[in-house]
């Protein structure tokens, strides 16, 4: 959670500093605050809040300075306030530090330093992390980089850093352990971010940092070592992403342009992979992992959140197609229950960031028993891009909006690229069906066109249910992790309290819920489960509930039981939630203006969830 930027060369550092606590707001926006070196000395500013507030406070201040760090705070030890925002200064002023991250022992280091006489002004892991590296700084006679290691060396957790020492203007430290940091490197000067938005509009080049390895950066040049002060050769990585697209391009909300830029978004991830006129499908990232796949006795699909409901859709797609009985398992349950893996097991991690604590975790953990572990990753160069043996970029493009859409829908993609791919590898698809598959992948950007085309109806049904306290989403088959998304958007970003289930389970206990208060939702369209899903319908109509169903186009007899029909066009069931998920992520959209909430930074919530 959390952004960072630093800057260190011969511009300004507070307007590249601001502007890249804009792009990185979505990270965490509870606080935010900035620390400059000029010729007057150290100058610290910082409020709770957004970074608008803070740009007011300083309005007319001088930040002048060419040296300078600045943070937007996601708390996790303290609650947002001025005091707990970062940057935190050490006692006697020596280092000031923003962190992203937890430090779990520092509980006992901040005891030690308080019998050495330290006292503390924030309830922060960081302020205790700024003391220790001061301590060890005054009390040992250290450089600036070797108070930062010693440090480092006694702390348990996770931290992405940036560090500036008073006593040492002419630098800037980094360092990451768990927590990722971005270097960007350019003529004379050089940038420092928690990922790459607020750099590649300055340099391509970027360096990232791995665990345990601290950078000193100046205007001079910079140098890499570990912990234990041995240098390493850095790794340039050429970034290849276009600053226009972190603008909201004249849409009121991040999340609405990501919702429109699905077509697009669903056409990149499919480009020179899926070829419609051979009827061929080509995934470069695995191609030399196929073969393990492919004879996998099991795949284990691990994530969180939207990621996880993008699993649960790969589950029926491979079990369907490929014929490879699968589990899907949140991150943080499987990281920590001893899971039994094989050999022949191949796990899929799945994250939009790739930065995911939990997943990350769960990722090493399967490493360490041997298994295959692919990814698939939204974010280039990301952690989880970077620690997985092979695995197949989603190429959505970033994702701002804390409520992911175009991820999930992209991560579906991939999926079903390799299940249909997997599956005819393995015979279990004929030549014919594997063409007819791969034309309906084709196809699905035009038809998440045509129920874009449909917002304005969409947004009308929001209206009818903006006061909601409550919402039931169903869902079977295909759709049911649909409806665990359409729920999981609705509660994140209008706050309304919503549950998705597999609509057969209703009458084992939520139906208790209906009555004409409780909008249910339902995801009904022609497939396999229609008449079943009516019969659904039928028994919530009895109870008085209020039924929003999203049918197929066309369809007759549904929109006589409900009280509002979305229609979505038809396409082949395995393709379903590409479609189905739109209208319920336009709704939770509308549902969150009209009810006054922040849609693109939502209470409590953040877009990389690095801390467990
Ligand atoms: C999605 O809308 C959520 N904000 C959240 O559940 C997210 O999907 C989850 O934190 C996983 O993130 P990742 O895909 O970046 O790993
Ligand atoms: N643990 C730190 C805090 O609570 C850093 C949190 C963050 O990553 O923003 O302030």
């Amino acid at each position: 959670m959390c952004g960072i930027v630093g800057y260190i060369g011969g511009r300004s550092a507070w307007p590249i500093i601001v502007k890249g606590l804009q792009r990185l707001e979505y990270r965490g926006y509870d606080s935010a605050g900035v620390a400059v070196i000029n010729d007057g000395g150290l100058l610290v500013r910082k409020c709770k809040g957004k970074v608008a507030d803070l740009v007011q406070m300083v309005k007319g201040q001088d930040l002048s300075g060419s040296v300078g760090i600045g943070h937007t705070r996601w708390a996790t030890h303290g609650v947002p306030n001025d005091v707990n925002a970062h940057p935190h200064t050490s006692m006697n002023g020596k280092f000031v530090v923003v962190h992203n991250g937890i430090i779990e022992n520092y509980r006992e280091i901040k005891a030690r330093l308080v019998e050495k006489g330290y006292s503390f002004k924030s309830q922060t892991d960081t302020e205790v992390l700024a003391n220790l590296i001061e301590s060890f700084y005054l009390n040992e006679k250290l450089t600036a980089e070797q108070a930062v290691k010693a440090a480092l060396r006694r702390v348990i957790g996770a931290y992405g850093l940036g560090i500036i020492c008073t006593d040492e203007p002419g630098i800037l430290i980094a360092a990451r352990k768990g927590s990722p940091i971005a270097i960007g490197v350019a003529q004379g000067e050089y940038f420092l971010a928690s990922d790459a938005t607020p750099i590649v509009e300055y340099t391509d080049q970027l360096i990232y940092l791995d665990d345990e390895q601290v950078a000193v950066l100046s205007s001079d040049g910079y140098t890499i070592s570990n912990l234990n002060d041995v240098h390493v050769d850095p790794v340039i990585t050429h970034v290849d992403f276009d600053a226009d697209n972190i603008d909201k391009g004249g849409f009121d909300h991040y999340m609405l342009k990501e919702i429109h830029e699905q077509p697009q978004s669903i056409a990149d991830t499919m480009r020179g992979r899926v070829q419609s006129e051979t009827h061929t499908i080509n995934l470069g990232g695995i191609a030399d992992a196929m073969p393990r796949l492919a004879s996998a006795r099991r795949i284990i699909v691990v994530a969180c959140g939207t990621s996880f409901h993008a699993g649960l859709v790969g589950e029926y797609l491979f079990e369907q197609f490929a014929r490879i009985p699968v589990e899907v398992e949140y991150a943080s349950e499987f990281r920590y229950r001893d899971p039994i893996i094989n050999d022949d097991d191949v796990i899929i991690a799945i994250s939009q960031s790739g930065e995911t604590a939990d997943t990350l975790a769960a990722i090493r953990m399967a490493h360490e028993k041997g298994a295959l572990v692919l990814g698939v990753c939204n974010v280039v160069g990301s952690s989880i891009a970077r620690e997985t043996d092979a695995g197949i970029y989603t190429h959505a493009g970033p994702e701002i909006g804390v409520a992911s859409t175009k991820a999930f829908t992209s991560q579906v993609v991939v999926l079903a690229m390799m299940a249909f791919a997997l599956g005819r590898r393995r015979g279990n698809i004929d030549e014919a069906t594997y063409a007819s598959l791969i034309d309906g992948l084709v196809a699905i950007p035009s038809l998440i066109a045509q129920v874009l085309d449909s917002e304005p109806q969409i947004r009308e049904v929001s209206r009818a249910y903006q006061l909601a306290q409550n919402a039931i989403y169903l869902g079977r088959g295909y759709l049911y992790p649909v409806a665990l998304e359409g729920a999981l958007k609705l509660k994140e970003i209008s706050y309304v309290h919503a549950e998705g289930y597999p609509a057969a389970e209703m009458k084992h206990g939520p139906i208790a819920l209906i009555d004409n208060c409780m909008p249910v939702f339902v995801l009904a369209t022609h497939d396999k489960f229609y008449d079943k899903i009516v019969n659904n319908i039928q028994e919530v109509k009895a109870r008085r509930g209020q039924v929003v169903a999203i049918v197929t186009k066309g369809d007759c007899e549904i929109s006589k039981m409900a009280d509002y029909v979305i229609e979505i066009p038809e396409c082949d069931d395995a393709l379903l939630p590409l479609v189905a998920v739109v209208p319920l992520q336009l709704i939770s959209y509308y549902v969150a203006v009209m009810r006054g909430c922040n849609v693109d930074q939502p209470r409590n919530l953040a877009k990389s969830v690095t801390v467990e």
